[in-house]
């Protein structure tokens, strides 16, 4: 059975002062914590070095946000995976909407991306997700196959096996509005049957699929509980150790009921 991931993405919010107190917080919270489902926070590459510390000796694990195609050299501005592993990430997010959308990083970028992580040993957390205007033209699986295919482009089937996919429709990032439980899980079945055509249904059965998009304490339960749906990629609502909290409770209470 696939264990439950939820990631926290905090996106460009949170300086070292503000993260120090957060994961401060979220650790207390997480005493009595049973290591049900997977944690990784994702703050901003400048509050790496303060999570790394204060994550020691808790379930959390660490993530960044993005990272370079390229190992070194003149590429201003750019972190490269080896800087990241060095700081104890073990997860990165790539090909975020936000990403795609303000960098314009395509799928082959990401698919470089993809690479460059596992190469590194990092378990990529690779987004992809129709916008409205797509769905309403009736084109969501034509979007998300393609972006699928475009970012699993000549990986073997152990290496996908390794990725994690964040189904994260656009329309639903950020605006507080969620895909219902079925919208979700048509997204995560409709990837894993690319997955299963690209490579075989043991592969695709192997990746945790999670869903992002304004996603909160009170949706989570139900998202959580469709089969094709293992976690969940949090934004707005991974700021908060309340709200976090509480799609963590969501997920471990999830897991919990699953194996009943
Ligand atoms: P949201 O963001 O939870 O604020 O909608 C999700 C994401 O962008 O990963």
């Amino acid at each position: 059975m696939r264990k439950k991931l939820i990631a926290g993405n905090w996106k460009m919010n949170k300086d070292i002062h503000e993260t120090a107190s957060f994961i401060t917080e979220l650790k207390e919270r997480l005493k009595d914590f049973g290591n049900e489902v997977g944690i990784v926070l994702c703050p901003p590459f400048t509050s790496l070095v303060v999570a790394t510390a204060q994550i020691k000796g808790s379930p959390l694990r660490l993530g960044a946000q993005n990272m370079s195609e390229h190992d070194d050299g003149a590429y201003t501005g750019e972190v490269s995976a080896k800087m990241l592993a060095a700081l104890g990430c073990e997860y990165v997010i790539l090909g975020h909407s936000e990403r795609r959308q303000y960098f314009k990083e395509s799928d082959q970028l990401i698919n470089a991306k993809v690479k460059k992580a596992l190469a590194t040993g990092f378990t990529p957390i690779v987004c992809v997700g129709e916008t409205l205007e797509e769905r309403k033209a009736g084109l969501t699986d034509q979007i998300v196959g393609t972006q699928v295919k475009g970012v699993l482009h000549e990986l073997s089937s152990a290496e996908v096996g390794k990725i994690v996919i964040a189904y994260e429709p656009v329309w639903a990032i950020g605006t507080g509005v969620t895909a219902t439980p079925d919208q979700a899980n048509a997204g995560h079945k409709l990837i894993r049957k690319t997955i299963a055509k690209m490579f075989s249904w043991a592969t695709a059965e192997m990746v945790v699929i999670q869903y992002g998009g304004s996603v909160n304490g009170a949706n989570a339960a139900d998202l959580f509980s469709q089969p094709d749906i293992d976690g969940g990629l949090i934004g707005g609502a991974s700021l908060k150790a309340d709200s976090f909290m509480g799609i963590i409770q969501a997920g471990v209470e999830q897991s919990a009921s699953s194996n009943r």
